[in-house]
């Protein structure tokens, strides 16, 4: 067998053209939707990444303005931007970037951000409503798997997900929303992590894997089940190349695989905008 892709790329620029209009019919009774996003420090891919999100809000119409600070930066100073964020009518919503540096504390960075204006659904308001299962913004990487094997047919409910990884911002809301009674969720859902004993064991045993570890090829052939869906969600560098959690051979016994790139990265971003344009939606 040689596994299907699923295209990030091709689902993602179909959620653009969706909030392209849902921008436009703002912009048509004179509203606008501005994403603000905070850069700390020095990290070379999430300064990658931040741009790549502006240059998507530019694609679709929003907005976008954003905060650098220092490598040295304090936390009062990382505080003092959100707040300001906060306090600005004209941006809709914010985008603090992760990881922060060392001595940032990222709770109280997540705490801060109004949770009306969280476009990554990780404030703690936000978790507990996805923990409730009450509307509010999703996080973006696990909405867009959810999505992602939504739009190529792979059947999620009633099946076994195995997630590896724990992560604020993947596999603990993923495993929260995997388990929800909601359409292309209510699945069986193990979540593995560096403290379990087996893990390729319970690996072998799911319908469907997102790997969500940031190891480059964890997953391997030997690991998946045939016929399985497998997610890559997590990524690691070896020098400029971007590397998937999942070996390239497992292409030979999966049914669905993400590409090394344009899987779930876009589908993230995609989500992102979505959450921006919703958040500018809510103002009366
Ligand atoms: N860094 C890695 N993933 C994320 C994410 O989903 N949101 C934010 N803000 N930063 C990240």
């Amino acid at each position: 067998m040689t596994a299907q892709l699923l295209d990030g790329e091709k689902v993602a620029g179909r959620i653009k053209m969706e909030v392209g209009d849902r921008v436009a019919r703002l912009a048509a009774i004179g509203r606008q939707v501005a994403l603000g996003t905070i850069l700390v420090g020095e990290d070379g891919s999430s300064a990658k990444y931040v741009a790549m999100k502006h240059a998507d809000c530019k694609e679709v119409g929003i907005e976008s303005v954003h905060v650098k600070l220092g490598q040295d930066a304090t936390q009062d100073e990382v505080l003092d931007a959100i707040r300001t964020m906060n306090a600005d009518p004209a941006i809709a919503s914010i985008l603090v970037q992760l990881p922060m540096p060392n001595g940032i504390d990222e709770g109280q960075v997540l705490l801060a951000v109004d949770p009306e204006k969280d476009v990554d659904g990780l404030h703690p308001m936000n978790l507990g409503k996805l923990v409730m299962g009450a509307p509010g913004p999703l996080p973006c990487t696990p909405a867009g798997i959810v999505e992602l094997l939504a739009q190529h047919q792979v059947q999620v409910e009633g099946r076994h997900v195995v997630i590896i990884g724990r992560g604020l911002t993947i596999g603990r809301p993923l495993a929260l929303l995997l388990v929800m009674r909601r359409p292309g969720c209510n699945a069986a859902v193990t979540v593995v992590h560096t403290g379990v004993d087996d893990m390729a064991s319970l690996v072998r045993q799911a319908d469907i894997v997102v790997a969500a570890a940031g190891v480059a090829g964890l997953v391997t052939k030997d690991m998946v089940k045939p016929g399985a869906a497998v997610v890559g969600a997590g990524t690691s560098w070896e020098g400029k190349r971007l590397m998937s959690d999942v070996a390239e051979d497992v292409a030979e016994v999966a049914s669905w695989i993400t590409p090394r790139i344009g899987g779930v990265g876009p589908m993230t971003r995609a989500m992102l905008l979505r959450n921006a344009v919703a958040a500018a939606e809510r103002i009366r």
